[in-house]
């Protein structure tokens, strides 16, 4: 007979982290529904044929542990690519297991219980997971058109809020579309060095820009206060887990430090497969290919969006990316359900707020959805409005 426990889990998991993704997997998981739901990247842009001609190629050292800062060519290969900016020293750069582990580090670095952390908001629900996990107090600053609202911030400075970090997702925003205007990145900096704070930069999408390159990045501005943190996830495939943080040296050897008793290194078969994916100069037609993809099926759900939704309803224009950001004249949680009922997936805006805002936003996502369906399934949720 199976005897119940009251486990006694850590005071840190009750910060209500982890729900919220759940229930996004959890619509999802009906194969029935026009998804609009999750962030995740198109199947066709997978490279499948190119990486098993590489796995066939590929010498015993992948199939080896790696150095926890990760494997010399293959940093190599990133510092390349982030040179086209910026090439960051040798002790600059490490090789992380995916985006969402860089941020996991630095908050497992920095954030003591009760520290403050300034997020833009809304934003993306593992950065907001990662901080809560380690007890921070997470601070909302709001976004707009032109991305983190920089006077917004520079005012809750003045108040006295003092945060160890400010995270932001400058290109692209997940769950917002939007891009941070150049202006307002040299404003920020400004800030980070005024008062002490590191800007934790997520280039998730930067390199899915549509069309000509986003403004310069934050890091490659000032690398003395800014830690980058990227992911080969939208860009070569999630399945391999594999991403970079790039900042000041004595932070990357924290970072480095605090990996050694998570996965202690990211897998060296990955590793290995994106530097020789690099080096045959495949992510930049990867890339170009991706990018048109994405843009196609922007430009649908926009033309969709115009020409259904009824006045009131409102929306940004990514340039990038995978998301556009929908205010409503709804409650947008029941507007979900309601969604779900008709047969599309759509995440409502709450999720992305650490305080629960966003009560008339969805976040519509492009990237997965049949481009044949876009179309129908903006249609349905315009029939729910009227
Ligand atoms: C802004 C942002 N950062 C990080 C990630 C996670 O990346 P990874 O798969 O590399 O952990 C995502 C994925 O959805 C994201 O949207």
């Amino acid at each position: 007979m199976a005897v119940s426990h009251a486990w006694q889990f850590a005071e840190r998991t009750r910060a209500g982290a982890g729900d919220g993704i759940a229930a996004i997997l959890g619509l999802l998981g009906n194969p029935d529904l026009i998804s609009f739901a999750g962030g995740f990247p198109d199947p066709r842009t997978f490279p499948r044929d190119r990486v098993a001609e590489l796995v066939r190629e590929v010498d015993a050292n992948a199939f080896q542990y790696a150095p926890t800062q990760g494997l010399a060519g293959t940093r190599d290969a990133v510092a390349g690519r982030l040179g086209r900016e910026r090439r960051p020293d040798e002790g600059e750069l490490m090789i992380t297991s995916g985006g969402i582990e860089a941020l996991e580090l630095v908050s497992k670095s920095f954030l003591d219980r009760g520290d403050a952390v300034v997020v833009e908001a809304p934003t993306y629900l593992g950065a907001i997971m990662a901080f809560r996990s380690f007890e921070a107090e997470v601070h909302a600053v709001p976004i707009d058109d032109d991305g983190l609202e920089v006077d917004a911030l520079a005012a809750l400075l003045e108040r006295g809020v003092r945060p160890k970090l400010l995270y932001t997702i400058p290109e692209h925003q997940n769950p917002g579309g939007v891009l941070l205007a150049a202006e307002r990145r040299a404003a920020l900096v400004e800030l980070a060095r005024r008062y002490g704070f590191l800007i934790v930069e997520d280039v998730a999408y930067r390199e899915l820009t549509f069309d000509g390159a986003p403004p310069e990045s934050l890091w490659s501005m000032a690398p003395d206060v800014v830690v980058q943190a990227g992911t080969t996830s939208k860009t070569f495939f999630p399945g391999v887990r594999l991403g970079w943080a790039a900042g000041p040296a004595e932070v990357i050897a924290q970072l480095v430090s605090a990996k050694q008793n998570t996965d202690q290194c990211s897998g060296a078969l990955g590793q290995t497969l994106y530097e020789a994916y690099v080096r045959r100069g495949w992510i930049d037609e990867q890339l170009a290919a991706s990018r048109a993809l994405y843009a196609r099926k922007a430009a649908l759900l926009l033309d969709a969006l115009r020409s259904s939704m009824p006045a009131g309803v409102m929306w940004t224009t990514p340039r990038g990316g995978f998301f556009t950001w929908l205010t409503l004249p709804v409650d947008a949680t029941d507007f979900a359900r309601r969604a779900a009922d008709v047969g599309v997936a759509v995440v409502p805006g709450a999720l992305f707020y650490p305080d629960g805002r966003g009560e008339n936003n969805v976040r519509i996502s492009f990237s997965m959805v049949d481009e044949s369906l876009i179309a129908t399934g903006v249609e349905r949720l315009a029939s729910l409005l009227d």
